[in-house]
């Protein structure tokens, strides 16, 4: 099995029903590994640039108004086939949808507002490799092998 990366936001909806610690661990417990994490709060422009693949959708504007609402937390989680593990994990892109157990399923339980799915996961490799260095450099990434032990 290939090990991959892929990058995960816990939403503002997330950070404000205060759970990321529980989001956390349901990557942990399907042996995904953060290997990199921030807090960040991100403006119009940088929302734009990072959610530029649905500009001109009808949603475009409310989803940026939500992601830049509050802070989210950008992390990058390693392991075995992670992007489609990370994908299962997190349910259906739409909280009505979303089955019990997934993270959707369970913490936006009862939200009608598709843009308020409390994670995002990049959907393919090629993706990854873009949204990754969107929020973290390379030196900003801790892989087992960057560890420096002196
Ligand atoms: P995410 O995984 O962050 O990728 C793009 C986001 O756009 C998606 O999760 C949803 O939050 C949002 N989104 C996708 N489709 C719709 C839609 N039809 N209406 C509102 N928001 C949407």
């Amino acid at each position: 099995m290939a090990t991959e990366r892929t990058l995960s936001l816990i939403k503002p909806d997330a950070v404000e029903k205060n759970c990321i610690g529980k989001i956390i661990t349901r990557f942990e417990d399907a042996n995904l590994r953060v290997v990199a994490a921030k807090m960040i709060w991100l403006n119009k422009k940088d929302a734009e640039k990072f959610y530029s693949v649905h500009k001109g959708k009808h949603f475009f504007e409310t989803l940026i108004q939500f992601i830049t609402s509050g802070p989210l937390v950008a992390l990058v989680l390693e392991g075995d086939n992670a992007i489609l593990k990370n994908r299962e994990i997190m349910g259906a892109t739409d909280p009505r949808k979303a089955l019990p157990g997934t993270i959707r399923g369970d913490f936006a339980k009862g939200v009608e507002r598709m843009e308020r799915n409390i994670v995002h996961g990049s959907d393919a490799l090629e993706t990854a490799e873009v949204e990754i260095p969107f929020f973290f450099s390379e030196r900003k990434i801790f892989a087992e092998r960057n560890v420096q032990t002196s």
